[in-house]
């Protein structure tokens, strides 16, 4: 596990950035994993700049979103779909095509879910999954629980998540209860992977990930320490209490 400590946010969404951009050039038909939620929208900027300076090219990148509210339509500004077009897919030459998010309107949800893991396969799998965490270790929205599941499913927010979302919305009763999300199976079967934190919420967790040798579905994320390929990129402040168990505080 590599870990990268960014003086801040933007230095942290730079990292990210480029790690993708580096990617993309040595494949450039990369399938790439990506992620909602505050903390990649750093990240999703400066992909739309070195587009826009020619940097990157995502002509025949595919790519494939971990999860989407249940319930909410991708016309919903509160919606993951919505959240992509607006911060990445709208400023960027990804094909339409080649952009999958789960349906969290589908008729048929298990169909959805099915449907999801087939054409995840058939497109050879994720080479890069970029991931945000939870404040309680959900990576997507795989939850803390007694079991984790493979594949993509239905999974209900743990009161945690609905809290820490409820930003987005316009208070906590309107947080959807239920969420679409790739399974476990999913991400650890990905080549590479990203994982970004940041800010004082995530300091905890980052903690408790870094410094326990343990493997948990108390805590998802923990899971990651069994990955081959995992760079974490953090700024300061979500680094802050592992750097001081370590010993190393920064000024
Ligand atoms: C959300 C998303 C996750 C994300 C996490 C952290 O609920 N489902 O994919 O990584 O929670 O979000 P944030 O970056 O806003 O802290």
């Amino acid at each position: 596990m590599e870990i990268i400590i960014a003086r801040d946010y933007d230095e942290m969404s730079k990292k990210a950035a480029q790690i993708i951009a580096e990617e993309i050039k040595k494949k450039p038909e990369l399938v790439l994993g990506l992620a909602t939620g505050g903390t990649p929208v750093g990240t999703y900027r400066e992909l739309v700049r070195m587009y826009r300076k020619g940097e990157v090219d995502f002509s025949r990148v595919i790519t494939f979103n971990l999860d989407e509210y249940l319930g909410l339509p991708p016309e919903d500004e509160r919606s993951y779909h919505y959240y992509m077009y607006s911060n990445f897919f709208d400023h960027v030459n990804v094909k339409p095509e080649n952009i999958h998010i789960p349906n969290g309107v589908a008729e048929d949800i298990e169909e959805e879910c099915r449907r999801y893991d087939e054409a995840i396969k058939e497109a050879g799998g994720i080479d890069l999954q970029l991931l945000g965490i939870g404040v309680n270790g959900h990576i997507g929205f795989n939850e803390p629980g007694e079991e984790l599941m493979a594949n993509t499913h239905v999974t209900t927010l743990a009161p945690d998540t609905i809290k820490a979302n409820a930003r987005f919305f316009n208070s906590e009763d309107e947080v959807p209860r239920k969420a679409i999300t790739v399974g476990l199976g999913t991400i650890m079967k990905a080549k590479k992977i990203v994982l970004l934190a940041s800010g004082k919420e995530k300091a905890g967790i980052m903690a408790e990930l870094l410094s326990d040798n343990a493997v948990s579905t108390k805590v998802p994320a923990s899971f990651l320490l069994l990955h081959p390929d995992v760079t974490i990129v953090m700024d300061e402040e979500a680094a802050q209490i592992y750097l001081e168990k370590k010993g190393e505080v920064r000024a």
